[in-house]
């Protein structure tokens, strides 16, 4: 328990206070434009996979897969903000935790500042440990409630042997200053935090190392609505401050919107398309994305425009039996024979803008042509034959 009762019996004041406090509003739409990340590749990810073996039987033999991902592949610049944006399932925590190599691929290659860090055995992971973080989802269940807050944001210099300069103690209360948390609440314990707090303890553990990367597997989506703004507010200070680089896992188009340099959607283990912000968002071309961003409220009716929701019909299709060729083909509207028979690549479409479609929205390129080309000398990063997939 606390030895500082004292200060413990202080009521924790709920309200959010320090970088990334903003008003009580859900993250806004309308975001000023950044300026252009064109660094260096930090991550690059390619043909990424990953197939959960299915097992039956009292030998526990393999009968089937899920395949969560199925050969994905983007690279992240220094710097940047990678949204990972798709509906529950479609593999963007297992992506996410592939890259951090909490869970190793069953295929693919991921290179982290040139380095292939694929079949990195863990000790020689353990120093790459502090250049890569991740955030998780709910704020609660990924903090230790018996541990302190100083014992949860020094935990990684004890992991990792590391002597602050001026002492564990004086760093971490530097670190909580710095996400907007009172340094006298380190004795205290999570559960005497709002949700809002929790998470900003959270991100405050995952600073402790100063690292290059950081994966946020929906940082706010367990907050209430009028925190997440400050929430989000916060990770770009902080990204700003600190020159991070984040990859951010969301199903709300909305917060992604907000925060990221470029947007993958991912679909059923894939990516359909990947785009910057702007581009993404103004002329989508997979008609995938556009029914998720028919989904978006969009808070002035006046900037609402003809905009038709569409209601995807059916449910997403189980990842242990995706469709054959375009997955997305049995809730799409526009699906036509040969969505049925050639699976479209992810080509780009225009400078910048890759889609995997073979009827793509809002381009003047032949598209269909673009893919038909790409489709006779598949594009690097295509997933591979199914026979060629290794075992899960
Ligand atoms: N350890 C596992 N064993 C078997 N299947 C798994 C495992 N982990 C995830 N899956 C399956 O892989 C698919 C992708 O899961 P994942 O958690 O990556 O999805 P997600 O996009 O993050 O979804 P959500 O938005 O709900 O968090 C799902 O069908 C899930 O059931
Ligand atoms: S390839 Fe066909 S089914 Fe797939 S998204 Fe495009 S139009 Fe729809
Ligand atoms: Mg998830």
């Amino acid at each position: 328990m606390s030895t500082e009762k004292t200060a413990a019996d202080t009521p924790v004041e709920t309200a959010e206070q320090g970088p990334g406090a903003a008003s009580g509003t859900a993250p806004s739409l309308a975001k000023e434009a950044r300026p252009a990340r064109d660094g260096e590749p930090l991550l690059e990810v390619d043909n990424l996979g990953k197939h959960f073996p299915v097992t039956a039987g009292l030998l526990r033999r393999q009968v089937a897969a899920v395949k969560a991902v199925d050969g994905v592949s983007f690279s992240v610049r220094k710097g940047e903000t990678l949204g990972l944006v798709g509906e529950s399932g479609c593999g963007k925590s297992t992506t996410g935790r592939m890259i951090m190599r909490l869970l190793d691929p069953s295929f693919g290659k991921i290179t982290f500042e040139g380095e292939d860090i694929t079949k990195m055995s863990q000790g020689r992971l353990r120093p790459l440990r502090r250049d890569l973080q991740m955030i998780f989802q709910d704020p609660y269940s990924s903090l230790n409630p018996r541990k302190t807050v100083g014992a949860i944001v020094g935990a990684p210099f004890r992991l990792q042997n590391i002597e602050a300069k001026q002492g564990v103690k004086k760093a971490v209360q530097e670190i909580l200053e710095l996400v907007g948390l009172n340094p006298e609440h380190y004795n205290r314990y999570p559960h005497e935090f709002s949700g809002g707090q929790r998470q900003r303890i959270g991100i405050a553990r995952t600073l402790a190392l100063k690292p290059k990367l950081i994966v946020a597997d929906e940082p706010v989506s367990a907050l209430d609505v009028s925190v997440q703004a400050q929430v989000v507010n916060l990770l770009e200070d902080l990204q700003d401050e600190l020159d991070l680089t984040y990859v951010v896992i969301a199903h709300d188009l909305s917060v992604v919107r907000h925060i990221s340099d470029r947007v993958a959607v991912m679909y059923l283990g894939k990516i359909v398309e990947l785009a910057d912000r702007a581009d993404l968002y103004e002329r989508p071309m997979h008609p995938y994305t556009n029914a998720l961003l028919s989904a978006v409220p969009i808070p002035d009716p006046s900037e609402r425009g003809d905009r038709q929701r569409i209601r995807l019909q059916g449910d997403v299709p189980s990842p242990l039996d995706p469709p054959p060729a375009c997955r997305f083909h049995t809730r799409c509207w526009k699906a036509q024979d040969i969505c049925k028979q050639v699976e479209p690549p992810l080509v780009e479409l225009s400078p910048g803008h890759q889609a995997a479609c073979h009827f793509p929205e809002n381009t003047t390129v032949s598209a269909t042509d673009e893919v038909a080309r790409a489709a006779v000398a598949p594009a690097a990063g295509a997933a591979p034959a199914e026979e060629s997939a290794p075992e899960a």
